[in-house]
């Protein structure tokens, strides 16, 4: 068998967690790869020496706002320099499909996209906008909540009533059929906030029908915390579907310190229901500028603001001192408006990327004209300060948690691990170079380390070039419990005739 490309006297990292391995790993023409005994003498179109280098499966960004990005920019060189090579998108409850606009964006969809952005009504008409666009990265999608609910209430501050709820979970259906992933929910935000806890239930039944995932951008990451964590089991323990906790955190100078209490309560609550949570390697948030989170306890910097485009780069304070304005005053006259928020202790930080269950997500923010660095840098910076600095887990743990442990909880299948078989999704770095040059004040700037990556079996990126040719595919929920047996069995008329 003759393969089209040989990597070989690389350091292997299958994405198990478990240590390299000396290993010939070769792609076949048709993306799938095979891995063989080191000095294979295998024969290969294209033969890359690997010497010194680390292999890996290609990194999983499981937190992504890139719903419009993979279509807009499908170069995606913000994700493919850092060695991504899938990203899931519909966090936070704001999908780019199924949406309707009516009049205004609500607020946080305008996190993803302008107005104009949001044309797919139905979820097959995004996946076949990816598709077309076929950008460098693999897609995967959630449907978010609050798109749902922008498009059957017109009033988003209050619970939806039984008969939107029906008219949501009968859209949501449809775009897990057509091959969403799960739900998302991003219940702290204004938009979703009103949302009850059963409301979120009704919806998450038609998620456990299909075998998909619930992911949530919590009720709160502030004082209240734990009861929002109870909140998110209830909600998935409800029809036994696996939950993903977004972007974990303490956030407030007053919860600092509260990794500790959180973890623990996690621990005791994921003994029966499978669990994960993503995190990203930064003490500071980022989203719009919401007053209710405008504070002298910490910095906070402006990224963009639609009314006064000139204050993006410069701290609240700065801006409030100059307008002889309280930092509140300050922030509504920026609104509409983009924020990075020193918010996190860097201790809890650590303690929540160190936790097993923990996944890498950026939650970068592509639509932002001056994101915060994490767009750029989250995986390198994974790999240098928190593995190879800090020491707080060692390479092999770090790539699982970008890679195996992804693939696995998001349920995607054939990725995530060097297999034979599996698609040939790889990146190969340097493990002493790899680092993240992005910064707060110059956030656009690649990663150094990452020497070549592969997608579906085509070299995408090598030595800090994009290579002509992109090869990401949609990917759809593949099921793991088969919608349309559950259909089958005559689910889909006891589901549609509930009454709620
Ligand atoms: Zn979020
Ligand atoms: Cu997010």
């Amino acid at each position: 068998m003759k393969y089209s490309t040989l990597i070989c006297d690389a350091a292997v990292l299958d994405g198990s967690g478990t240590e390299e391995k000396f290993l010939d790993v070769a792609i076949s023409a048709d993306g799938t790869l095979s891995v063989h005994p080191h000095n294979s003498g295998l024969s290969a179109d294209e033969t890359v020496n690997g010497d010194g280098l680390y292999l890996a499966p290609g990194f999983i960004d499981v937190h992504t706002h890139d719903d419009t990005a993979v279509i807009k920019t499908p170069e995606m060189m913000n994700k493919i320099s850092q060695g991504v090579t899938t990203v899931i998108v519909g966090n936070c409850g704001i999908s780019a499909s199924p949406v309707t606009i009516r009049d205004e964006l609500p607020n946080p969809m305008n996190l993803i996209g302008e107005k104009h952005d949001f044309i797919y009504p139905e979820f097959s008409g995004f996946v076949k906008a990816v598709d077309k666009a076929r950008p460098n990265v693999n897609v995967a999608a959630l449907v978010g909540h609050t798109s749902l609910r922008n498009n059957h209430m017109t009033d988003l501050f209050r619970p939806a009533s039984a008969k939107e709820i029906k008219a949501m979970k009968l859209q949501l259906r449809q775009a897990l059929k057509e091959g969403a992933i799960g739900l998302s929910s991003g219940l702290a935000y204004n938009s979703a906030f009103e949302a009850p806890e059963s409301e979120i239930i009704a919806l998450i039944e038609e998620v456990a029908a299909a075998g998909g995932i619930y992911t949530t951008h919590m009720r709160t990451e502030f004082d209240g915390i734990l009861d929002a964590v109870n909140e998110s089991f209830d909600s998935a323990v409800s029809h036994r579907v696996p939950l993903i906790i977004s972007h974990l955190k303490c956030a407030g100078s007053a919860n600092w310190g509260r990794s500790v209490e959180v973890l623990k309560l996690i621990s005791e609550r994921s003994d029966s229901h499978p669990f994960a949570c993503d995190c990203y390697p930064y003490s500071t948030s980022s989203s719009n500028l919401d007053p209710g989170q405008v504070t002298d306890a910490y910095d906070i910097f402006i990224t963009w603001s639609e009314p006064h485009p000139d204050k993006s780069g410069k701290l609240l304070t700065e801006i409030a001192t100059g307008w002889n304005l309280s930092l509140i005053e300050t922030a509504y006259k920026l609104m509409p408006a983009g924020a990075v928020y020193h918010c996190m202790s860097e201790e809890d930080v650590q303690n929540i990327l160190k936790y097993e269950r923990t996944m890498i997500g950026s939650d970068g923010l592509p639509h932002d004209p001056h994101p915060h660095p994490r767009l750029w840098g989250t995986f390198p910076r994974v790999l240098s300060r928190y593995c190879r600095e800090l020491n707080l887990f060692d390479l092999p743990t770090a790539v699982n948690k970008m890679t195996g442990l992804p693939a696995r909880e998001f349920r995607i299948k054939n990725r995530g691990r060097i297999e034979d078989g599996y698609n040939a999704d790889l990146v190969l770095f340097d493990p002493e170079k790899i680092r993240d040059t992005a910064t707060y004040n110059d956030p656009k700037k690649p990663a150094e380390g990452i020497e070549k990556v592969w997608v579906n079996g085509m070299l995408t990126y090598s030595n800090g070039k994009l290579l002509d040719g992109r090869a990401g595919r949609f990917l759809k929920r593949q099921g793991w419990r088969r919608l349309s047996q559950a259909y089958s069995l005559g689910k889909e008329e006891e589901i549609s005739n509930t009454e709620y």
